[in-house]
């Protein structure tokens, strides 16, 4: 007989093509990231706590918590840090799934959900994005109802597809079923700029998750949030370590957060000179697109393993999509500069 727990046993990792990306001196247009540095108010801050005869010693968060609260703009007590929002999803799976409970999903979309709900065996309720990559608003609620459902999960907007989803359905769905746990992943949030934040005060089964991997650039110190109910983050203090974020992670977030203005100014540009420069490059060149609301972008490719190879061999790195997205390919958005250099790409191999 295994030793170990035998869901866990027949579970495979989720193994995201990382390795060598960084050292590749290719462009990084695969993870969404931020595709520039953060600002030296970060490296400056990192650096000198390197410096400071501290590494030795357990980790201070100060006024973090405090920091990201008015930042998110949520009353006191509302949010919880956490080592990236990857560990957001597990605790919140952890507090609130209870092997065989029903946990219902979206798919494609960010891997991370399947796999922590997996670790609680949970019984998996997937439902498919629309073949148009639209929120299927229709059959998620039907399922809400039809089942009981202890968890359900929303990515707004959605990675892959970025597919925004409709805030006044969010509400109503968190009202009318209150016996329903609801994750909203707003990892894009930065570039989307709507919010279920506000429902939080009111209803204790929600969580909005956000992140400083996208936007702000820091992805590498693995800091990500969530905002709740002051109840749930009670519950959930009892499962997040007393020092599962960093100090490193901590003191990059504190300095990006005194002056988070790069985060604005990048997704500006992002979303309103790079993308629609891209959109219209493709459009003018006959290429199916579905631009969604975050950093990155579908294009259509009759042949996505093709085209992924092509741009790899010009120095960009891309993502396929998967499930109703598997005749597309991700491309993150830069900024300008970034997006000059992808269409010269393009144009050898579209
Ligand atoms: C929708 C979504 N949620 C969460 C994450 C994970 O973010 P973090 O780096 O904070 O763990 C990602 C990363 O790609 C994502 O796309």
């Amino acid at each position: 007989m295994s030793m170990f727990k035998p869901h866990i046993n027949q579970m495979s990792p989720y193994t995201p093509p990382l390795e060598g990306r960084s050292q590749s001196g290719c462009l990084l247009l695969d993870f969404n990231e931020s595709v520039v540095s953060p600002p030296s108010q970060v490296s400056d801050a990192l650096s000198s706590f390197i410096h400071s005869n501290r590494l030795q010693v357990y980790p201070e968060y100060g006024n973090l918590t405090e920091l990201i609260g008015n930042y998110a703009q949520v009353p006191p007590g509302s949010c919880l840090f956490t080592n990236g929002s990857d560990q957001a999803i597990d605790i919140l799976m952890r507090l609130v799934v209870n092997p065989g409970d029903n946990v219902l999903l979206l798919s494609p979309s960010f891997a991370m959900f399947e796999q922590a709900a997996q670790l609680e065996a949970a019984q998996i309720h997937e439902i498919s994005y629309n073949p148009d990559f639209s929120f299927p608003y229709a059959e998620f609620e039907k399922n809400l109802g039809a089942t009981n459902i202890r968890l359900a999960v929303i990515v707004n907007p959605n990675n892959p597809t970025g597919t925004p989803v409709d805030s006044d359905f969010i509400q109503a769905m968190v009202s009318r079923f209150p016996d329903t746990f609801f994750i909203v992943d707003e990892a894009y949030y930065e570039f989307h700029r709507e919010t279920s934040s506000s429902l939080i005060a009111e209803h204790r089964n929600v969580a909005v998750l956000r992140t400083f991997s996208k936007a702000f650039a820091l992805a590498a110190l693995r800091v990500g949030y969530l905002l709740g109910h002051s109840s749930l983050i009670t519950e959930l203090e009892k499962v997040r370590g007393p020092y599962d974020v960093n100090m490193l992670g901590a003191v990059g977030a504190m300095a990006a957060l005194k002056d988070p203005s790069y985060v604005s100014r990048y997704a500006d540009e992002v979303m309103n000179q790079a993308k629609p420069m891209l959109i219209a490059y493709l459009q003018s060149k006959g290429v199916d697109v579905y631009a969604g609301r975050a950093n990155f972008l579908l294009l259509h490719s009759s042949d996505p393993p093709s085209t992924m190879d092509s741009l790899r061999q010009q120095g960009i790195l891309v993502r396929r999509g998967r499930k109703v997205a598997s005749s597309m390919v991700r491309i993150t958005v830069g900024p300008v500069s970034c997006v000059e250099k992808c269409i010269e790409a393009l144009e050898k191999c579209l």
